[in-house]
């Protein structure tokens, strides 16, 4: 299965880091989104990222100038699944929106298109049908930042082909990335079940009040070795993200511990949902 050319859909946080990675790993990428102001700012985000690259000396303007040559935008989901290898879908997590996406795509997307999805919490089994092609579909989920985070969780669901399994790993593989499989459908597959566990932890010691979010940050820093505590990585991710993740985890396992923790839902109904708004556990600047 030779894959070339890929369509990622949805230009948000995650959307917008994949696509350009699939372009420096030398794919032709097209960005998806309905939104062209969603596309106008992912397009300023990643030219600055590739600017500030080449200005540090690591990345060539050769380098650039192709990458940024190879991902080109659109509105239009059917021609450019059309024109599609692989699709790599990292719309909004929501199942009605996704499984009219594996839909349209099941139509749109050549016969031997692999179509995978980033979601963190919707098992690709439950969109695989949607798609008509349930062999050819999985989960191929990245890290933020994206163009940063070296891990990929391919998780095939119980349809998933061997030969599906292999051709999104030689992705990941050429994105230069850390592909690592997971063989079965658990909710929050494996780092977020561990970031899950960590965050439990954190927020519970928080909200006893033993110790500042400031001093649980720095421990997890200074004692663990971890590259950010998990407050400032909880506001990295996003608190709505982090509600999400939990709330859709507790519905898979019905453990009390699962459940969004009451100091996210506050921070969330309080529009405080991390970098993104100005200020989650920490206030942002710019
Ligand atoms: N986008 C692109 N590049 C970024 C970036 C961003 N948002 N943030 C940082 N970078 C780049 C910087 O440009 C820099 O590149 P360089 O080394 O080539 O100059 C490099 O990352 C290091 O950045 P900094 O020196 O500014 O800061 P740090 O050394 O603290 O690194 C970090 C920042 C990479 C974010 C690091 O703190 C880290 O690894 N944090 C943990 C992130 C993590 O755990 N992510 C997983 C979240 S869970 C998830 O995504 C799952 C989902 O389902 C929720």
């Amino acid at each position: 299965m030779t894959i070339e050319r890929i369509l990622v859909i949805g230009a948000g946080t995650m959307g917008r880091q994949i696509a350009m990675s699939c372009a420096l790993g030398g794919y032709t990428t097209i960005l998806q989104d309905i939104s062209e102001q969603a596309l106008a700012a992912a397009r300023t985000e990643l030219e600055g990222w590739a600017a500030s690259r080449v200005a540090k000396g690591k990345l060539s303007q050769d380098e650039s100038d192709r990458a940024l040559g190879l991902l080109t935008q659109s509105t239009d989901l059917a021609s450019s699944a059309a024109q599609a290898d692989l699709v790599i879908e990292a719309a909004v997590e929501r199942l009605d929106i996704k499984e009219q996406i594996f839909a349209q795509l099941g139509q749109a997307a050549p016969a031997h298109a692999i179509l995978a999805t980033n979601s963190s919490t919707l098992p690709s089994s439950r969109i695989a049908a949607a798609s008509g092609r349930p062999e050819l579909v999985c989960n191929m989920h990245f890290f933020n930042p994206a163009l940063v985070m070296k891990c990929v969780e391919v998780v095939r669901n119980e349809q998933t082909s061997d030969a599906t399994v292999e051709a999104v790993t030689a992705v990941a593989k050429r994105l230069a990335k850390q592909p690592v499989l997971v063989n079965k459908e658990i909710p929050g597959f494996i780092a977020n079940r561990m970031m899950g566990a960590i965050n439990r932890e954190a927020l519970d010691l928080a909200a006893a009040g033993v110790a500042s979010i400031e001093d649980i940050d720095t421990t997890a820093r200074t004692a663990l070795g971890h590259p950010m505590g998990p407050f400032e990585l909880m506001d990295l991710v996003g608190l709505d993200v982090v509600d999400f993740i939990a709330q859709a985890t507790f519905e898979e396992t019905g453990l009390e511990a699962d459940k969004p923790h009451a100091l996210i839902v506050e921070k969330v109904q309080a529009g405080k949902l991390g970098r993104k708004s100005g200020e989650g556990f920490y206030p942002y600047k710019g």
